[in-house]
């Protein structure tokens, strides 16, 4: 391929350096920080998994009280944002006003743009944490037509989000532990993923100097589609499309047939089990047994559906497992939030991942901006010809 490597897709080549995710792909091992995601899901929350991903250690009582401290202060949005929303028609779907909302935060936050400076970084990034709950609720409050809830900052970081959910102004709302657990244990699952899409798009931003904000919003603008962030969404969607039981093996064969794809299978780096799968499978039975929803159809459809793909041929020989977004749809699902929700949910938990690589990035003295060539496979020399003789 003459002086360039040519990589569509990025199979073969690292984009960068990073100490934050390691991936272990034919194992089926996932570590933030060199911590695995099995002992993190079980014994750590989310917040405190931000402040792992963030600087790369666990924090002492000390470090965990300052950091809930500074992150619950920022929960609140300025009201301009507020009224930012009233732009959006009603029906909009809420990934389209997280895009738009989450790039206008520059214009609203400018005491926080400088990426030279690390005083403004760190800024910048508790701001996101904050912040994006709050936004991704009142995405969702919009789009019902329903109030905005003011963040109530004496819950934890998921049992707040479920209140600006879900709590009206007139009565008392308690979030139920085990749903808040479930949700918290998606967040910290979706924190990282190294150099996925959305990542990668984050840290291409990122790399000409544009500022945290606009970089996050392009992370979100590439998790919104159905092969990255959008899979839990269609995971659902496909799920009424089958409807019954009796239609699975209709549904499989139009799979080898290649018309559509098994959402919520394969993997671009696991070829054996996602670990976050598993955790998220148990997670499932225990959120439908809290609920009692164990007998629910679609619940034991998505069963069958994962049992008849594990032993069938076409789906072993190309080492496609079920991923995490094949029981996280049906998590949250439970959990009483809209399916146009759940990217958005997405996002919100991948915010720290995004913004923990352009750390990384920025601070990183041999910093370059991300350039990638091509082989060009067009035209080749001509003249213009004038309109007259096309
Ligand atoms: N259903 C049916 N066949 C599949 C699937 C699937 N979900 N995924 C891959 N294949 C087949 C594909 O047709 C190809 O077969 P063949 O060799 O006969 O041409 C082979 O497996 C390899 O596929 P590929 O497209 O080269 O694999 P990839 O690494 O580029 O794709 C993927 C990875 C995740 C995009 C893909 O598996 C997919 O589209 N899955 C469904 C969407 C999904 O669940 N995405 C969520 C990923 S996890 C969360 C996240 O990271 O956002």
């Amino acid at each position: 391929t003459g002086m360039f490597t040519f990589d569509p897709g990025f199979l073969a080549t690292a984009s960068c350096e990073s100490k934050i995710t390691f991936i272990d792909g034919d194992a089926g091992q996932l570590y933030y920080r060199g911590y695995p995601i099995e002992q993190l899901a079980e014994k750590s929350d989310y917040l405190e998994t931000c402040y792992l991903l963030m600087y790369g250690e666990l924090p002492n009582t000390e470090q965990r009280k300052e950091f809930e401290t500074t992150i619950t202060r920022h929960t609140m949005v300025h009201d301009q944002i507020t009224r930012f929303f009233n732009g959006f028609r009603r029906d909009a779907h809420p990934m389209a006003m997280m895009v738009g909302v989450v790039g206008a935060l520059s214009a609203f936050y400018q005491d926080s743009l400088d990426i030279a400076n690390p005083e403004h970084r760190k800024v910048a990034m508790y701001r996101l944490i904050s912040k994006i709950p709050t936004i991704a609720a009142m995405c969702f409050r919009y789009s019902i037509g329903a109030p905005f809830m003011y963040p109530k900052n004496n819950l934890s970081y998921s049992a707040n989000f479920m209140h600006m959910m879900f709590a009206t102004p007139c009565e008392d709302y308690e979030p139920n532990p085990i749903l808040v657990r479930a949700l918290d244990r998606i967040l910290i699952l979706h924190a990282d993923h190294e150099q996925n899409a959305s990542t990668s798009t984050v840290r291409l931003a990122g790399s000409s100097g544009a500022n945290p904000f606009a970089c996050i919003a392009a992370g979100i603008a590439c998790l919104w589609g159905p092969a990255h962030g959008g899979a839990n969404e269609a995971v659902l969607k496909m799920l009424d499309e089958i409807g019954d039981e009796s239609n699975i093996e209709e549904f499989i064969q139009g799979v080898k047939d290649k018309r559509y794809r098994l959402m919520g299978f394969g993997h671009r780096v696991y070829k054996n089990l996602d670990p976050r799968a598993s955790i998220m499978r148990e997670t499932c039975y225990e959120v439908l047994k809290e609920l009692g929803l164990e007998n629910d159809p679609k619940l034991k459809l998505a069963m069958r559906l994962e049992k008849i793909a594990l032993e069938d041929q076409y789906f072993v020989e190309r080492k496609l497992y079920p991923n995490v977004d094949f029981y996280s749809g049906i998590v949250l699902k439970a959990l009483g939030i809209p399916v146009s929700m759940f990217t958005v949910i997405f996002a919100l938990a991948r915010t720290v991942g995004w913004i923990s690589h352009w750390n990384e990035m920025i601070s990183d003295p041999q910093q370059k901006i991300g350039r990638p060539r091509q082989l060009y496979t067009g035209e080749q020399r001509r003249d213009y010809v004038g309109m007259d003789q096309r």
